[in-house]
């Protein structure tokens, strides 16, 4: 099993490109599989969660030309298979969202109840009440949903109030809507930038839609599918990763590609800490003023400061000077990261859905273990000021969500190097 080592001790400099966004990837692979018109996707990440979409769709049938340098092109003419089994779900979350394009398209759909994971139980119930709030009947036996439109004239518009504003759950919404008879309104929606990404994408397959990024959307169904041209978005979480270790090892690294109003409340929480983000020609720039402050910060939905930054929100936490009370408000087991800092030496307390980090504590170098792909990260960028060398295992976990980490990293003159087999 692949694993990182990183000599800590040297300063980044220098520019990372960021690539698109995997959480607006997954989705928009998943929506193409609502129409029988090409689309044309750019931008792509070379990441393993989007292989193993690209695996899924082709399972159903969807002809896919390419990825080539990020490019490729979907044709989703023939379908032979609305059934997403137990061995693609368990490795994969994002693939439940096949689900609503399934369903809105064919009718009906099949598909394994996805498990909890690392950092939650994650239940999938915002989803399959979106469903039956546009009229569609959700069977569950033995770990299995089986989703079924109304026989007559398939799922119809109607009003959708999420009870909290779930990513996923506004993605499974607004793809669903596009097909339904009649208008959809959806309420308390997610404001994610993937949510716009994904809107914009559905507009230029066809879809008439309006509000997206604000708590309320508006579907008009009955969609007239056509072919389409998307480029992905860039990547808000790989940009404040790339931010968060240019300011930990106190250097300057351009985040080439990211963009400022896709990072929402980070900018605010990094310039409480003594790091000014600021936009440059070709993207952001994060820079540090002297010792890093220690600063309190709450994760929440867009705009609040996103819980895929936490963990390396934290890491920075362990080198700046005094307590920082750090707040985990989306998921319910997201500090799986915690006693693996602490085996660097990290002097971190955590109770809950609360975590407290006294500051600034020497780290050491030593072998950890990747439980999620943001914690991994956290444990790469604590490697990268830690005393000697870390040892990151499980760095599948990475591969998932992060294109090239090794090769971006050691360009900005980080020591890092992939070692593989046992
Ligand atoms: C998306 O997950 C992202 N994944 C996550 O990124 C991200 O952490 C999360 O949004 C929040 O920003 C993708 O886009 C593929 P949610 P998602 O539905 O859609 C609860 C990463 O590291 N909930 O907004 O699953 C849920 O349990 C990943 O890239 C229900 O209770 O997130 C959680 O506590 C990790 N019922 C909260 O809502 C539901 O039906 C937020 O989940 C759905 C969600």
């Amino acid at each position: 099993m692949d694993r990182l080592q990183i000599e800590g001790g040297h300063r980044l400099d220098g520019s990372v490109q960021v690539a698109g966004a995997k959480n607006a990837a997954l989705p928009i692979l998943a929506a193409s599989l609502l129409s029988d018109r090409d689309l044309v996707l750019g931008n792509l990440p070379a990441v393993t969660d989007v292989t193993a979409m690209l695996e899924l769709l082709r399972e159903f049938g969807v002809r896919i030309d390419g990825p080539r340098q990020g490019r490729l092109v979907l044709h989703a003419t023939g379908i032979v298979n609305t059934e997403a089994t137990w061995d693609i779900v368990r490795r994969m979350r994002a693939s439940f969202l096949v689900l609503a394009p399934l369903v809105a398209r064919f009718g009906h759909a099949r598909i394994s109840r996805p498990g909890g994971c690392s950092i939650g139980t994650r239940p999938v119930d915002l989803h399959l009440e979106a469903l039956a709030a546009l009229g569609a009947s959700v069977e569950t036996a033995g770990g299995v949903i089986d989703v079924t439109a109304p026989r007559a004239g398939g799922l119809q518009g109607g009003r959708i109030n999420l009870a909290f504003p779930s990513v996923g759950a506004t993605h499974t919404a607004m793809m669903a809507a596009t097909a339904a008879r009649g208008e959809t309104e959806i309420v308390n929606c997610a404001r994610e930038p993937e949510i716009v990404d994904v809107a914009t994408c559905l507009a230029r397959m066809g879809a008439r839609i309006e509000g997206a990024g604000t708590h309320r959307i508006r579907v008009e169904g009955l969609t007239l599918w056509q072919p389409a041209e998307h480029m992905i978005l860039p990547d808000r979480i790989e940009a404040g990763t790339y931010l968060i270790a240019a300011a930990l090892t106190g250097g300057q690294v351009e985040v080439t590609g990211g963009r400022l109003e896709h990072l929402g409340g980070v900018c605010e929480v990094l310039d409480a800490a003594g790091v000014t983000v600021f936009p440059s020609d070709r993207g952001l720039i994060a820079e540090r003023h002297g010792p890093l402050r220690s600063v309190d910060m709450t994760t929440g939905p867009f705009p609040a400061f996103p819980t895929d930054l936490q963990a390396q929100f934290m890491t920075l936490m362990t080198q700046a000077e005094g307590v920082s009370t750090i707040r985990e408000t989306v998921f319910e087991n997201r500090f799986m990261h915690v006693p693996e800092l602490q085996r660097l030496g990290a002097n971190i307390e955590h109770r809950g859905s609360v975590a407290r980090v006294r500051g600034r504590s020497p780290l050491d170098g030593a072998s950890v273990m990747a439980t999620d792909l943001r914690a991994s990260m956290c444990l790469v960028l604590a490697g990268l000021v830690a005393r000697g060398w870390t040892t990151v295992n499980r760095v599948y976990h990475i591969d998932r969500g992060y294109e090239d980490v090794e090769g971006k990293l050691r360009r900005c003159g980080a020591r890092i190097e992939r070692r593989t087999g046992a």
